[in-house]
């Protein structure tokens, strides 16, 4: 098994070499344990026979309305929940196997909705620094690890400043610091965004693209929004428990009824272009942003 050092992508030759998928998730089955002794009440799954294979290096954008099980698989993937029937494999490490639990999670690290809830120090590079410390990693290798992981999310400048005078994007930005100082193959934002303003929101998308691209870091964005899906590789998307759609995202917007019936609420370009078709402009399927739309319409 080969570790994944925080290199720019061109300089690693990893996705080559790499066959086995990175995440394997095989027929996962999970039911969360219903609430309260006397209840009789039969809980339905929110993981029902769930299969996905995740490649090192790939950007997913993990889809769905609210309920419908992203979550719920995304903590499967760094063995916060354990699979009832089927089993979660990460670089080949069964989730099932307590002892791997460490080293699944160096591997895979998650970002939550609140970065509030992911800080723990009272300075920024100390709070990068934290799960290093507690692993006990060698002080000089701690200082490089921290330095390289607040220079790839931009808050260098910020080293000395108490989290709490950071605005809410930067906040989030240093969680990603904090998971990014383990050099985790992968990284998880479950709905990192959606506490943040539509301009920070837009800021920690970019921060996702900039270090999938520079680092060759798998990215599993976990999402309700349609617009945050559109520049990623793959989407796959979710309902009910199931993985209901799952390819690029020109073949995923192609579907535009589908996507409404799974209720999710379609990009406004997307909206437009629709539009634009209907009144008889020949707008491609592939474009899925207004720059796009609009080269369309003017070539
Ligand atoms: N801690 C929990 N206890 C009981 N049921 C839960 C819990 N978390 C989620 N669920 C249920 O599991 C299903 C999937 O939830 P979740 O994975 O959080 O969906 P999503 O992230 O797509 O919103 C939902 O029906 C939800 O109500
Ligand atoms: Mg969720």
């Amino acid at each position: 098994m080969q570790e994944i050092v925080l290199v720019p992508a061109q300089e690693t030759h990893y996705t080559i070499m790499n066959t086995l998928p990175l995440i394997a998730i095989q027929n996962v089955t999970y039911t969360y344990p219903a609430e309260g002794k006397k209840t009789r009440s039969i809980t339905s799954p929110a993981l029902d026979g769930v299969s996905l294979n995740i490649a090192q290096g790939e950007y997913i954008a993990l889809l769905g309305h609210n309920g419908s099980g992203k979550s719920t698989l995304a903590r499967h993937c760094n063995a916060l929940l354990l699979p009832e029937s089927g089993h979660v494999l990460i670089d080949g490490l069964d989730t099932l196997d307590n002892s791997l639990h460490q080293r699944i999670r160096d591997k895979v690290g998650m970002i939550f909705q609140n970065p509030d809830n992911q800080i723990i120090a009272t300075v920024v590079e100390d709070d990068v620094a934290w799960a290093l410390r507690v692993r006990g990693i060698p002080l000089p290798l701690l200082r490089e690890r921290v330095e390289d992981a607040m220079t790839a999310v931009g808050i260098e400048t910020l080293r000395r400043f108490p989290p709490h005078k950071l605005s809410g994007g930067q906040r989030q930005r240093l969680a990603i610091a904090g998971v990014l100082a383990l050099r985790p193959q992968c990284i998880i934002a479950d709905e990192a965004t959606s506490m943040l303003d539509p301009l920070s929101r837009q800021d920690i998308v970019s921060l996702l693209h900039h270090l999938h691209q520079q680092y060759n870091l798998t990215v599993i964005h976990v999402t309700h929004l349609l617009e945050e899906a559109v520049l990623a590789q793959r989407i796959v998307v979710m309902e009910q428990g199931h993985i209901v759609m799952d390819g690029t995202p020109s073949t995923i917007f192609a579907n535009l009824e589908q996507l409404r019936a799974l209720k999710l609420a379609l990009p406004e370009p997307l909206v437009l272009a629709e539009r634009l078709r209907t009144i008889g402009f020949p707008i491609s399927r592939h474009a899925l942003t207004i720059e796009t739309i609009a080269q369309e319409i003017t070539h």
